[in-house]
């Protein structure tokens, strides 16, 4: 447990790493080499640890060196001796991350089969892979679904198609690209999603010999090669984690230069951070972030695919929104459920109504579908500490910066959770100012 004593404004330096959609990723292309890759800036978090578990499963051999040696977050990944891990193994790995599901294309094509754990992730949503397996079979292979997992296989070398998506997916492009870079032929992808961390992906394939353009209007298409080697990539900062400090300021009246923070790919954030009235200061190591001391301003927003407003984004953003004065409007466009952490914000004293109309401009996927996925926040409000319990990553850190920016002590539980996405989660807050205790 986490004891959190509020009313601190956090003000000092964080530094963010690779993000974390984008090291995972990159870790699993990295089974598509022929030669070793080397991948740089990545963050000891849980999920990395989870990939990299996975990977030596498969027989990839992997080197981290201690970070005293190398502050530069360094894995080696040495897929040479590439083999198919035992099933029980692979199982211990159920419920743990989203990631899994990616390594079907590579597997498919280094041991022509593949099994997959049933898969975890936070629960803000129903999160189904219907599209990745519709893919999977688009290319060829065979999808057996077991109680425990599930069983892929490739009868020959998988061969391009043409995909459309019926949703910009940012897993589900991921699928299409690991598996497309390797198949035989061209492979078409229409509606794809177009994240940085994805075209950082496109990247490192790239770097690994293959061949992928990206066309307007959400259009990829890859041709695919016979083989790829390793590659050496530092991984894009982490966006979600940058933005989530900078809510953080905003919400407790602080002060945070994120050292690593790039302004091209928050430019939508940063719209929305000037709207409410919050300050920032690009620089070249990082961004600034500040309260501007004045009250801030409500906003109406809509969560989005790129380059829309992030739907990671969002639950810091409503701690700080809670500080806001007037009505502000978030329309959840991405995820039919995720403002079940809402509930502890009005606990300890927010004024958030949650809405199953879309409450945008835009009708969106789940307007007719009876999802709370429209919320009203009207501010300013004081909040006092409460008893919390960690709903999911993104809630979990609007969770704490909440009791941060409270009067009063909160007990918040689960806390560890956030370790799968935030790297050195507390050691950051305390180097803010923030004053909390784990008894
Ligand atoms: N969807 C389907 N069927 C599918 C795949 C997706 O219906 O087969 C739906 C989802 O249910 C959701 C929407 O499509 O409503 C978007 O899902 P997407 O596939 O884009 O999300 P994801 O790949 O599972 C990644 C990030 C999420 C981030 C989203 C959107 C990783 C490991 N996760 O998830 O990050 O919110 O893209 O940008 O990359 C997080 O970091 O906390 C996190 C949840």
């Amino acid at each position: 447990m986490l004891i959190v004593h509020g009313g601190t404004p956090l003000a000092g330096t964080v530094r963010v790493r690779g993000a974390k959609n984008l090291v995972s990723k990159a870790m699993v292309a990295s089974l598509l080499g022929e030669t070793p890759s080397v991948l740089r800036s990545v963050p000891r978090i849980r999920d990395v640890e989870i990939v990299t578990g996975l990977l030596e499963l498969h027989g990839v051999r992997t080197h981290t060196a201690p970070d005293g040696d190398q502050p530069d977050g360094e894995i080696h990944m040495d897929p040479s001796n590439i083999e198919s891990g035992s099933i029980p193994d692979i199982d211990a790995h159920a419920g743990s991350s989203r990631v899994p599901i990616l390594f079907c294309g590579p597997l498919l094509h280094r041991l022509g089969q593949a099994f997959i754990p049933d898969l975890g992730g936070c629960r803000i949503g129903d999160r189904p892979i219907n599209f990745h397996l519709d893919v999977l079979r688009q290319f060829g292979a065979t999808v057996d679904k077991t109680p425990g997992g599930i069983k892929l296989e490739a009868p020959q070398r998988l061969t391009g198609t043409k995909v459309e998506l019926p949703y910009p997916s940012v897993g589900a492009t991921e699928q299409v690209l690991l598996t497309a870079v390797r198949a035989e032929g061209t492979t078409e992808l229409k509606n794809a999603a177009v994240e940085p961390e994805i075209m950082d992906l496109v990247a490192v394939l790239q770097k690994m010999g293959a061949i992928i353009s990206v066309d307007t209007d959400r259009v990829i298409r890859i041709e695919g090669v016979d083989s790829l080697r390793g590659y050496t990539h530092r991984a894009l900062p982490d966006r979600i984690e940058a933005g989530s400090w900078a809510s953080a300021a905003l919400a407790t009246g602080g002060k945070i230069l994120v050292e690593g923070a790039q302004q091209e790919p928050m430019i939508t954030f940063l719209n929305v951070f000037r709207k409410i009235g919050g300050e920032f200061d690009i620089r070249e190591d990082g961004i600034l972030f500040a309260h501007p001391g004045t009250e801030l301003q409500s906003v109406a927003l809509e969560t989005d695919v790129h380059p829309g407003f992030m739907t990671d984004w969002q639950q810091p953003l409503v701690v700080a929104l809670t500080q806001a004065k007037g009505l502000s409007i978030i329309h959840e466009t991405v995820y039919e459920n995720r403002f079940g952490f809402t509930d502890a914000l009005v606990r300890m004293g927010a004024n958030i109504q949650l809405y199953r109309e879309c409450l945008g401009g835009t009708p969106c996927r789940f307007g007719r579908m009876n999802f709370n996925h429209s919320a009203v926040i009207s501010g300013p409000t004081a909040l006092t500490g409460k008893d919390i319990e960690i709903p999911d990553l993104r809630g979990g850190f609007s969770h704490v910066i909440a009791a941060l920016a409270a009067e009063g002590t909160s007990n918040v539980r689960g806390f560890q959770l956030l370790n799968r996405g935030y790297e050195d989660f507390t050691h950051k807050l305390e180097s803010l100012g923030a004053r909390m205790e784990i008894p």
